[in-house]
């Protein structure tokens, strides 16, 4: 299957361990809803989907960071999870992390990477 680049946003809009991008992919023909965010200088995007129960993370729209900045916490229960891998380091997830969704930074702009 060929991959196909789709334009999520500015990489401007993605401030360091700050507010991240809400945007939508298909997967198996179904919408997903999904986030980028920027972690260590690198976009980091995961569907926006909790490990405890499938629901979105963000309690604001586009607020994904807990106050350390440090991790991306779901708004529900408060799971927290790494922003560099999704992998679950405390709470409700119990292990189960976030998806990890394809994206690239280029020329000023931030793709996703969806298979065609
Ligand atoms: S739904 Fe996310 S921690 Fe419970």
């Amino acid at each position: 299957m060929a991959e196909r680049e789709r334009l999520i946003c500015a990489a401007s809009d993605l401030p360091e361990a700050g507010k991240g991008v809400r945007f939508e992919l298909t997967r198996c023909g179904q919408p997903q809803p999904a986030f980028v965010v920027r972690y260590g200088g690198q976009p980091r995007a995961f569907l926006n989907q909790c490990g405890h129960v499938p629901v979105e993370l963000d309690w604001q729209e586009g607020e994904f960071f807990d106050h350390s900045r440090l991790y991306l916490i779901c708004s529900v229960h408060g799971a927290l999870y790494h922003p560099a891998s999704g992998h679950c380091v405390g709470g409700r997830c119990a292990g189960r992390g976030l998806s990890p969704v394809p994206v690239v930074e280029r020329d000023g702009q931030v793709y996703v990477l969806e298979t065609a």
